[in-house]
């Protein structure tokens, strides 16, 4: 049996959506983008969404619009994707990493706290896996201390932290949309606000600078290519028209797999604090630190069985090592958790019977590993 990693949930709906813009004359700068951004602003419940070509794209936006640049320094997680701390690197900012709760896996606010210097302007916490940061400690600090915070919640749309929506908590947000997230345009993000002068300021930097009332060839401040397009748009509209069933099905399969798993020797399944709704971006489990993950990850892959070793801490891409001079032991829960975790196939559709085929041949090799 072959079982991807993951799977986009394309329909009916989003083929016919993408179709009607490719019949239109606008596949770019159109009404779509628009429609789009409402829709999201109104699901999270914020005034502003900028939509752009990619989370990555996005997060440099908001560093620029906060104004970031040489000689501050913004506190931030290394157990995450690369991209929420190179977004500081692009503008010069200082990333100052600090360890993660280990049960959780987001950035911990107390280690947060004694890392704020007179050079801090910003927090960058990141909703890992779909599960919410401390965000009400980490907005105290904010408050108590001037800094800004960036809330990288590409993986979280639809999660919920003591009621309130993952990208709403934030002075700027942003949410993901590569085919693996629980949306996808494609390729894509979106830039979430309650600022009209900082959503202002992202919609003339990701059209080349160009203010709303400028001429084409018009060009008010420094500005890149980060735009979204109209297919793009229209598929994460016909995704969104139906967002509570596909965090649903997401729910649904990561409670199959919870039930199955809870059984299993060595294997820790995903930890869910209180008061937090989780969105289910990936399945990501933990061994105890005897079991050989390496050879556990190789040997189901070899049965047909997609899978990834989810994080890679940031501090020890051979980048930042170089950069930096990280090395092992520098951030020790983030290492700890990084070298146990391992992401199991995770889609909308995964049926009983996969999961039942991961299940038994993880067991299987366990008890070899
Ligand atoms: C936490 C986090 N931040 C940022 C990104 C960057 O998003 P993109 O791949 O759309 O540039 C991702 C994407 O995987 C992510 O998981």
């Amino acid at each position: 049996m072959d079982v991807p990693l993951s799977l986009p949930d394309i329909g009916e709906r989003e083929r016919e959506a993408v179709d009607e813009v490719l019949r239109s004359r606008w596949l770019s700068m159109g009404p779509v983008v628009a429609a789009f951004e409402n829709k999201i602003a109104e699901y999270v419940g914020v005034r502003q969404a900028v939509a752009i070509n990619s989370g990555t794209s996005g997060l440099h936006l908001a560093v620029r619009a906060l104004g970031l640049g040489e000689g501050d320094e913004a506190i931030t997680t290394p157990f995450s994707f690369v991209a929420s701390a190179n977004c500081l690197l692009f503008e010069r900012v200082q990333p100052v990493f600090v360890d993660i709760d280990p049960l959780t896996l987001n950035i911990d606010p107390e280690l947060v706290k004694v890392k704020i210097t007179s050079r801090t302007r910003c927090i960058l916490p990141v909703h890992v896996f779909g599960h919410p940061a401390e965000m009400d400690e980490l907005t105290n600090l904010a408050r108590q201390n001037g800094l800004f915070i960036i809330e990288d919640a590409c993986e979280a749309l639809g999660a919920k932290y003591h009621g309130k929506q993952a990208g709403s908590m934030g002075d700027m947000a942003l949410f993901a949309f590569y085919p693996n997230k629980q949306l996808t345009t494609g390729e894509g993000g979106v830039i979430l606000t309650d600022s009209d002068q900082l959503a202002g300021l992202c919609r003339s930097m990701r059209n080349q600078g160009r203010d709303a009332g400028d001429e084409w060839y018009e060009h008010s401040r420094l500005g890149y290519n980060y735009r979204m397009d109209e297919m793009s748009a229209a598929l994460g509209c016909a995704q969104l028209s139906r967002v509570t069933e596909i965090l649903a099905k997401r729910q649904a399969v990561a409670k199959m797999y919870n039930e199955r798993l809870s059984g299993l020797d060595g294997v820790t399944v995903p930890y869910v604090a209180p008061g937090v709704e989780m969105s289910w971006f990936v399945y990501v489990i933990r061994f105890d630190p005897a079991i050989n993950r390496d050879l556990v990850m190789k040997e189901i892959a070899g049965r047909g069985i997609g899978c990834r070793a989810y994080f890679q801490p940031i501090h020890l891409q051979p980048f930042y090592r170089r950069s930096f001079g990280f090395g092992p032991g520098d951030f020790p829960v983030t290492e700890a958790v990084a070298a146990t975790t391992l992401a199991l196939p995770f889609h909308n559709h995964l049926t009983a019977e996969e999961i039942d085929y991961v299940v038994t041949n993880l067991a299987e090799v366990i008890g070899q590993c």
